[in-house]
């Protein structure tokens, strides 16, 4: 079997979900059950045998180091982290406590079972480490993509605490010998991606009749891959990934933000036409720039192409269709994240905004 941290969130549910539909190897998914996390994402495998769920922290060093002796994983995916810039603005430390102490605590517990296994179990074992673009932080307008050689300059507090976690998966390599992986990926979208976040923010504030939020001029760019082909290139890399190497993961799909809220709209106007008959396009709300706006991400992925012949089965038009249909079709899922949390959240991202 496989562990699985963070299995409860956005991707880390994704790819739960595709794992147990491609193989009958089991996963005992460790997840703190944050905000982000939900059970719900879950539901489909309610009473299957494959998937243990364990209510816990990355940072509980004993807690992992039990389910390691238990279960005697042949692999650790970590997913677990917290995930958000602008939560990340506005509180860095359970930033700093997750993503660099607790996977600090997750690695040495990692370590200490890695150590005892047999020789043959121990060259068969990996841990694969989900990490993001932003370590890379931004580029101008011109620059070549970011290849995994491109050097490290995170600029918000969370892209910060993901490159000093890239950097302790990477030393427990060379120094231990930890035979680690690690995935640096673009922005993901797709079913279950929590509406703090661009894409599934316009869809639900749309469909609510509630202002669309667009920070500073909109020109920003993200490169966008749908969830489910981030989640088939983890399952290469864990497979036939290189012992020690980095792989960046995406889509050549770079977007501005203006763009995508515009894709959103007309394809609501088709789907869901508003019943005044007027374009969502009237409810975009140009709004105070988020502090630090890193301006340009995209990913070279030629390598995982190339060495592992790793490509993507959706464009963005297919994947962010098929993403505006699952939120039109799955209203209750949407309104159960929307506790008072939510709301407590929405109120203090946006309220101070011009
Ligand atoms: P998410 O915020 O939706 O989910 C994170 C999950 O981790 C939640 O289920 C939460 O309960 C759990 N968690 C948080 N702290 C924990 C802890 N201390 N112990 C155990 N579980 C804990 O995040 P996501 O968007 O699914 O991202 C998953 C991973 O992929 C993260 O490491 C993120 O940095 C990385 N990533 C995300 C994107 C993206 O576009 N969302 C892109 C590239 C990489
Ligand atoms: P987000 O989904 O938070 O991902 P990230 O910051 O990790 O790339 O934001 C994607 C882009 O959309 C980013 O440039 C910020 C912008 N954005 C808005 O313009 N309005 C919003 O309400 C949100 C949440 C994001």
């Amino acid at each position: 079997m496989i562990l699985v941290t963070g299995g409860a969130g956005f991707i880390g549910a994704n790819f739960v979900l595709d794992w147990l539909a491609q193989s009958d190897e089991a996963v005992i998914n460790l997840d703190k059950l944050t905000y982000a996390g939900n059970l719900e994402n879950l539901a489909s495998l309610q009473g299957d045998p494959r998937q243990v769920f364990v209510r816990g922290d990355i940072g509980d060093a004993a807690l992992v180091g039990r389910l390691l002796a238990k279960h005697r994983p042949r692999a650790v995916v970590n997913f677990a982290a917290e995930s958000h810039v602008d939560r990340s603005i506005h509180g860095p430390e359970d930033f700093i406590q997750t993503n660099i102490v607790g996977t600090f605590h997750l690695l040495e517990a990692v370590r200490a079972y890695w150590s005892g296994l047999a020789d043959t179990e121990k060259n068969s074992f990996r841990f694969l480490h989900v990490s993001t673009d932003e370590v890379y932080g931004s580029l101008a307008k011109d620059d070549p993509a970011f290849s995994e050689t491109h050097r490290y300059e995170p600029n918000s507090p969370y892209s910060a605490s993901k490159a000093a976690s890239d950097h302790l998966v990477r030393a427990y390599h060379h120094t231990y010998g930890l035979p680690v992986l690690t995935t640096n990926c673009s922005n993901n979208y797709g079913p279950y991606h929590f509406p703090e976040k661009l894409i599934p923010l316009m869809i639900v504030n749309a469909l609510a009749g509630k202002p669309l939020p667009v920070y500073g001029d909109g020109q920003q760019v993200r490169d966008w891959l749908y969830v489910r082909d981030h989640c088939s290139a983890i399952r290469s890399v864990l497979a036939k990934g290189r012992l020690g190497e980095v792989y960046n993961v995406g889509g050549w799909n770079e977007k501005a933000n203006l763009d995508i809220v515009h894709t959103i709209c007309t394809l609501l106007d088709e789907l869901r036409p508003r019943a005044d008959g007027k374009s969502y396009r009237e409810q975009i709300a140009f709004v105070t720039d988020r502090p630090g706006h890193d301006r340009r991400y995209a990913i070279d992925a030629r390598k995982i192409e190339r060495e592992l012949g790793w490509k993507p089965a959706e464009t963005f038009d297919t994947g962010i269709r098929k993403t505006v249909q699952w939120y039109l079709d799955n209203q209750g899922w949407v309104s159960h994240v929307q506790s008072g949390d939510y709301r407590n959240w929405v109120e203090k991202n946006y309220a101070g905004r011009a």
